[in-house]
């Protein structure tokens, strides 16, 4: 496994497409769970400087932080809460061009501005855990980050299934 990355290109789907073989790469052959998300997070972070990048594990009947990347966050969300408790509800990805607008928007930095989350489901089409990008811009992500998290969720699936710890 190598652990650098090298990410070629300038437009975000160029960055995206240079990055998905090496997220394969980097969780190749590991079995730990949080170890691959840890991984996962930190080069979406590396790749394009998010100001928030992370995950929620479902836990019991509540959303608890994991693996992250920005300044510190709230760390338990409900089941219909913020856009995070909404996506795992609906099981379907939000897009959130501006949370101000959002209504229920869980406020963890003032300076949030926009946000998508993406919801993972195990085999059983269960949430298993959302990934949850900020920008500290408005209307920052639109259909190309959605289509290529959408592949990071599967990718996170996969290794959900094959984890052992
Ligand atoms: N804004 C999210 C909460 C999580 S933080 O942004 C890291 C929400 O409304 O669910």
């Amino acid at each position: 496994m190598s652990e650098n990355l090298i990410i070629s290109g300038n437009s975000k789907e160029e960055r995206y497409r240079s990055l998905m073989p090496q997220l394969v790469a980097l969780t190749d052959g590991e079995t730990d769970f949080i170890a691959n998300l840890s991984n996962i997070i930190g080069a979406l972070r590396q790749t394009f400087g998010f100001f928030w990048v992370g995950v929620y594990l479902v836990k019991k009947n509540q959303l608890v932080l994991g693996p992250f990347q920005g300044p510190i966050a709230c760390t338990r969300i409900n089941f219909g809460k913020g856009v995070c408790g909404t996506s795992w509800e609906k099981k379907q990805v939000m897009l959130i061009p501006d949370v101000d607008q959002f209504p229920g928007h869980i406020s963890c930095s003032s300076d949030s501005k926009s946000e998508i989350v993406v919801p993972v489901v195990n085999e059983n089409g269960e949430v298993i855990l959302v990934i949850d990008v900020d920008s500290n811009k408005l209307n920052d992500f639109d259909e190309a980050d959605q289509r290529y998290l959408e592949e990071i969720a599967a990718l996170i699936s996969l290794l959900y299934k094959k984890r052992d710890a």
